[in-house]
């Protein structure tokens, strides 16, 4: 199977490439390889190539930058979808668009099923909406895969931030009134592997299990780390609040946490909790480094 992923710079695509290069012919697109806002370009690089799937993981994902870019924001994640799609009916292959839990607006008080109403409150939760709509319009075989809190060894993110400040300082706090669930790549390239097996098409949520705010998260993984021996400053996680947050731009969704129940009724897999994937992290990724 060849398949090509775009966006291989990233915390994400990243780790597809690692892990589906070990059994399958993989094409992996950096920015600097393939740069979404150069359209033409895209369709001459990607035209000449024979391939049985794509999966576009690429994406401006900066939310605040993106408040004041809408013009980029809609280029990259919502164009370059659309000519990603042309060029996958082209080929007869399948497609794989990566999207978010920020198309919610998050007064929900229970899990998002796929068949919710979207109502993104930021340029960049819109520009990801559009973009879902062109790859789904395209072709009924599409998959639109919604995952949220990615983390991974790929590229830093929260729990990284996290426990680099509990090494350097008692002060921690994180926000404690906004919840989803973590999403850990690892995971994540083997769910979309059976997806795609079972020719999975349409909306898609696919997160770890259970749910927590960014405070619950940061608490557990500076946890993690005294559990695995990891020598911090920090051991408590202070609670702030979002409305504390006065650097963000974008609005944010308060709860945004996904109901993988669709993956788990048509494939037989039910994403395992996010605590488990965040331990397992910390010992293999923070730790390992840290020796
Ligand atoms: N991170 C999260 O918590 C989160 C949550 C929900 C959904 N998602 C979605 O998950 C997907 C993967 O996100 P991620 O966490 O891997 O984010 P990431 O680390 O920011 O990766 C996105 C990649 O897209 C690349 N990119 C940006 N503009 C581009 C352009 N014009 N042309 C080509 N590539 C471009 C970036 O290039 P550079 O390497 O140059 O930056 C980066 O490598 C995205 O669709 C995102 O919307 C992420």
């Amino acid at each position: 199977m060849r398949i090509v992923i775009i966006g291989t710079g990233g915390r994400l695509g990243a780790a597809l490439a690692r892990d589906y290069a070990t059994t399958f012919d993989v094409r992996a697109y950096t920015r600097a390889d393939l740069d979404l806002t150069d359209l033409d370009r895209t369709r001459e690089l990607l035209r000449p190539l024979d391939f049985d799937l794509l999966i576009n993981s690429a994406a401006l994902t900066h939310v605040d930058y993106c408040e004041d870019h809408r013009d980029e924001a809609f280029m990259i994640n919502a164009e370059a979808p659309q000519v990603l799609a042309e060029l996958c009916q082209e080929k007869n292959a399948k497609l794989i668009q990566i999207s978010t839990d920020y198309v919610f607006d998050g007064k929900s008080p229970i899990p998002y099923r796929e068949e919710d109403e979207v109502i993104p409150l930021s340029v960049y939760g819109e520009s990801k909406r559009e973009g879902e709509l062109r790859v789904l319009s395209a072709s009924a075989q599409y998959l639109v895969v919604r995952i949220s809190w990615v983390f991974g060894p790929d590229r830093p993110s929260f729990v990284d931030q996290v426990i680099q400040r509990a090494r350097k300082t008692k002060q921690v706090a994180a926000v404690a009134d906004k919840f989803s669930t973590p999403t850990y790549t690892l995971d994540l390239a083997q769910w979309l592997q059976t997806a795609w097996k079972k020719d999975l098409s349409g909306l898609l949520h696919l997160t770890n299990g259970g749910e927590c705010s960014w405070q619950q998260y940061a608490q557990y993984a500076i946890d993690c780390c005294y559990h695995y021996g990891l020598a911090l400053q920090a051991k408590r996680v202070e609670e702030l609040k979002l409305s504390d947050m006065k650097n963000f731009i974008a609005q944010r969704p308060v709860y945004t946490v996904l109901s993988t129940a669709r993956f788990t009724r048509q494939t037989g897999v039910k994403p395992r909790n996010w605590r488990e994937a965040v331990a397992e992290y910390i010992k293999t990724y923070v730790i390992k480094d840290e020796n």
